[in-house]
Parts: structure tokens; sequence; C-alpha cells
């Protein structure tokens, strides 16, 4: 499916049919202030959150990470490793949509379509679980992985969240070194998108999708570029060695 055609889920019935708490933060700046746990139990959170409101969790402005870079390119194993070391909570824009996917939502297996094509879902949606999803923690500073893919995550985010982030870091990959990952991944069986014709699209799409966000990034000084075929203990002294430069201060919820 080309992104054009996405156009028709978003003003056709995908919108409408999204569960009503992640419709709202899809539909309003406002979003609901809930508990925590999530991110309290583990850094990576869901898109189910259904706890009670705190005084702090909410929509107020956070210092926003973006993690981005082909699949494969390692961004969920360094976040984990970030969010162990330095407690800052850490949402996978691809979890989430797993996430409400698994709930079985009505059009979960309209999604999942997208997903298998190697395309993007409409942003609405992601924005909005991601909305939600911070809402659930007090920290000032998050992470998050896997977003922005395309220009229309970006212009939704900042039009739905009102603010931009702080940095943006882009893991650099080879695309083989990425396909032999994930086709290592893929014998551990856990999702569907593991498969090499899905792999070389979302890889294509990546690239291509991803040069206007990373244009518009670069030009305002917020790209930091780490390449990432390297051992993960290499990759991640650099990446832990960025992220006490820049945020020192953390704390985490
Ligand atoms: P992404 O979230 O960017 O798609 P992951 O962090 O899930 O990537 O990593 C994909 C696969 O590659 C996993 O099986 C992971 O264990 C492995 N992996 C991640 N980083 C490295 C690395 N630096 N060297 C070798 N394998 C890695
Ligand atoms: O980042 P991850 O590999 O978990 O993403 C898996 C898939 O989820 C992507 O290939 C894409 O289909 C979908 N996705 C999306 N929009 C995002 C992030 C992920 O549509 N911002
Ligand atoms: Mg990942």
């Amino acid at each position: 499916m080309a992104l054009a055609n996405h156009h028709l889920y978003r003003g056709h019935s995908l919108l409408r049919r999204i569960p009503s708490d992640v419709r709202a933060a899809v539909t309003s700046r406002i979003v609901f202030p809930r508990a925590s746990v999530v991110a309290q139990a583990s850094p990576m959170a869901t898109a189910a959150a259904p706890e009670a409101p705190t005084a702090q969790a909410g929509s107020a402005q956070k210092r926003v990470v973006f993690v981005v870079g082909g699949p494969g390119s390692g961004k969920g194993t360094q976040c984990d490793m970030l969010a162990r070391d330095f407690g800052v909570p850490f949402f996978s824009a691809g979890e989430l949509i797993r996430s409400l996917i698994a709930s079985g939502c009505p059009e979960g297996k309209q999604l999942q379509d997208i997903i298998l094509q190697g395309h993007i879902i409409p942003s609405e949606v992601t924005v909005g679980l991601l909305q939600k999803a911070m809402a659930t923690t007090t920290s000032d500073t998050v992470l998050i992985d896997g977003f922005p893919r395309n220009h229309e995550n970006r212009t939704v985010w900042a039009s739905q969240v009102g603010y931009d982030c702080d940095m943006v870091l882009l893991f650099d990959c080879p695309d083989e070194v990425m396909l032999q990952r994930l086709l290592g991944r893929a014998g551990q069986g856990s999702r569907a998108d593991d498969n090499e014709e899905t792999i070389k699209k979302r890889v294509k799409n990546f690239k291509s999708q991803m040069e206007p966000v990373l244009e518009h990034y670069r030009a305002i000084g917020k790209v930091t570029t780490i390449r990432t075929d390297r051992p993960i203990a290499d990759v991640y002294a650099e990446v832990s060695g960025i992220w006490r430069q820049r945020f020192a201060n953390t704390t985490a919820a």
C-alpha cells in the first residue's frame, strides 16, 4: 500500500474505531493524566495503561529524545540499556502499535496489514498512543524509539503535541547488517514482520521516507549520528556518553 493510500484510513473508519481513550489522545492535545504504572513496572510502555490519575503525570512539556534508524539498527537494544542505567522512560512506537493490535481492537487487521507491507500506519494513531504513554510518567525526559518514521509523523506530532523533540539520535547501520540481524531475530519467532520480504520493504521505506525528516532536523542542528554496525557494548559506550553529557541531571519517574 502506498503512503498516499493510508489517507483512506485516516478519514475512513479506522480512526473512528480506535479505542476511545486513544482516540481522545488522538483528537485532543489534552491527554489523560494516568499513573505511571507501565513506565514504573517496565521501561517499555504498552498501549494499555488504564490506571488512576496522578497529580503530576500528564501533558506537561517534556524533553523528548527521538531514537531513529533502520529496522535492526539496534534502537530497542540501546534504549533498553539507557532506560536501565539512567531510569529514563522509554516508549517504542512499534511496541505501542503492536500492543494496540494485540488488544483485539477492530481495526487490528488493517493495522497489521500495513505493518506486514512495511508501511507506516496513520500518524494520528501513533501520536495518540505516544501521548497516552507519555502521560503515564512524571519524568521530565523521555526516550521515544522508532518515531518519527516519515514527514507526516513529524508534522502530526508537531500539531498534536505542540512542541518538538530536543534531540534526534540517528542509528546508522548498513542494510545488509540490519537484514542479517533481523533474520537472526526472526529465528526467535516473535514478529510477523521479521521475514525477508517485509524487512526489505521496511529498509527501503525507512530510507526514502526518513530523508525529509532528517533533512529538517539536520537543518536545525538536532541530529546526532551513531554508527551501530559495531558490538553492542561499543555502541552503548558512545550512546551512554552522549546521554551523560547531554542529560546529566535526568530525573526519572
Ligand atoms: P531495532 O529496534 O532498531 O529494530 P533491535 O535493537 O531490536 O533493533 O535489534 C535487532 C536485532 O539485532 C536483535 O536481535 C538484537 O539483539 C540485535 N542487535 C542489536 N544491536 C546489535 C549490535 N550492535 N550488534 C549485533 N547485534 C545487535
Ligand atoms: O520500530 P519497529 O520495528 O518496532 O516498527 C515496526 C513497524 O511498526 C514498522 O515497520 C511500521 O510498520 C510500524 N510503525 C509505524 N509508525 C511508527 C513506528 C512503527 O507505522 N512510527
Ligand atoms: Mg525495535
